[in-house]
């Protein structure tokens, strides 16, 4: 058996775990993981830090054209950090002030020409997971191994809860349930590249399973694609 380096393609709606899967994926397989949700969101602070009128097509453009994304690896936490315009902004792009605005940005088509041209330079010699909406659809289309993760609506409202409460203890569940309920609509049913699943896309509900047994399957999975038969 010999291995083959292929692309990894995980969508699925908000919080259900697509990145801590992914960035353990990565660390199994020695894969380069790119967070592409990140980019929406560091577009998303830009805008925001400069009050972009984001139903001028003009104003979109400029901003655009004035954007730099970079992912640097941060050795403190062994993965990559989003710098936007030279500035590490991996923390601030988590703060809800930034996701209540990103699935409005996600949905318009010069910010999505934007980022998907450069997921797609990024994914040029594989070896990459990519986590997102449509990168199993839009980005990637050809993917080796596609990946759809789905868990109880409850659950996720939980786990994003607890990961925003650690920053900000005055934030309520209701606000962090609106939110997602929020984003799933507009991420679902925005006019340009909406969330789907891709029809040869493998389904993974976590609701009920471990983070070690999610992992392991989805390993099993990807090996079941990266290694081939010497011929
Ligand atoms: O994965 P996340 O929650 O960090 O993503 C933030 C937002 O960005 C999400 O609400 C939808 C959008 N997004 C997208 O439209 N396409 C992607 N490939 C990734 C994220």
């Amino acid at each position: 058996m010999r291995k083959k380096k292929i692309i990894i393609a995980i969508d699925g709606w908000s919080s259900c775990g697509k990145s801590t899967l992914a960035k353990q994926m990565a660390k199994e397989l020695d894969y380069i993981y790119i967070d592409s949700g990140a980019m929406y969101r560091a577009i998303t602070l830009y805008f925001l830090r400069n009050n972009i009128d984001i139903t001028s097509k003009k104003e979109v453009r400029e901003a655009l054209e004035s954007i730099t994304l970079e992912f640097i690896f941060n050795p403190k936490s062994k993965n990559s950090d989003i710098y936007l315009n030279g500035e590490d902004v991996e923390y601030l792009i988590r703060d809800l002030v930034v996701a209540e605005k990103v699935s409005d940005v996600a949905a318009i088509r010069e910010v999505r020409a934007f980022a998907v041209a450069q997921q797609q330079k990024m994914g040029k010699g594989k070896g990459i997971i990519m986590d997102g909406r449509d990168i199993g659809t839009v980005v990637f289309p050809k993917a080796e191994l596609k990946i759809f993760m789905t868990a109880d609506n409850a659950i996720r409202v939980e786990r994003r809860f607890k990961e925003l409460y650690a920053k900000n203890p005055n934030i309520s569940i209701e606000e962090v349930k609106n939110n997602l309920e929020m984003r799933d609509y507009i991420d679902s049913h925005r006019e340009v590249s909406p969330l789907k699943q891709a029809k040869d896309a493998l389904i993974l509900d976590n609701s009920q399973l471990t983070e070690r047994k999610q992992l392991e399957l989805a390993l099993n999975w990807a090996m079941g694609k990266i290694l081939v038969k010497n011929t």
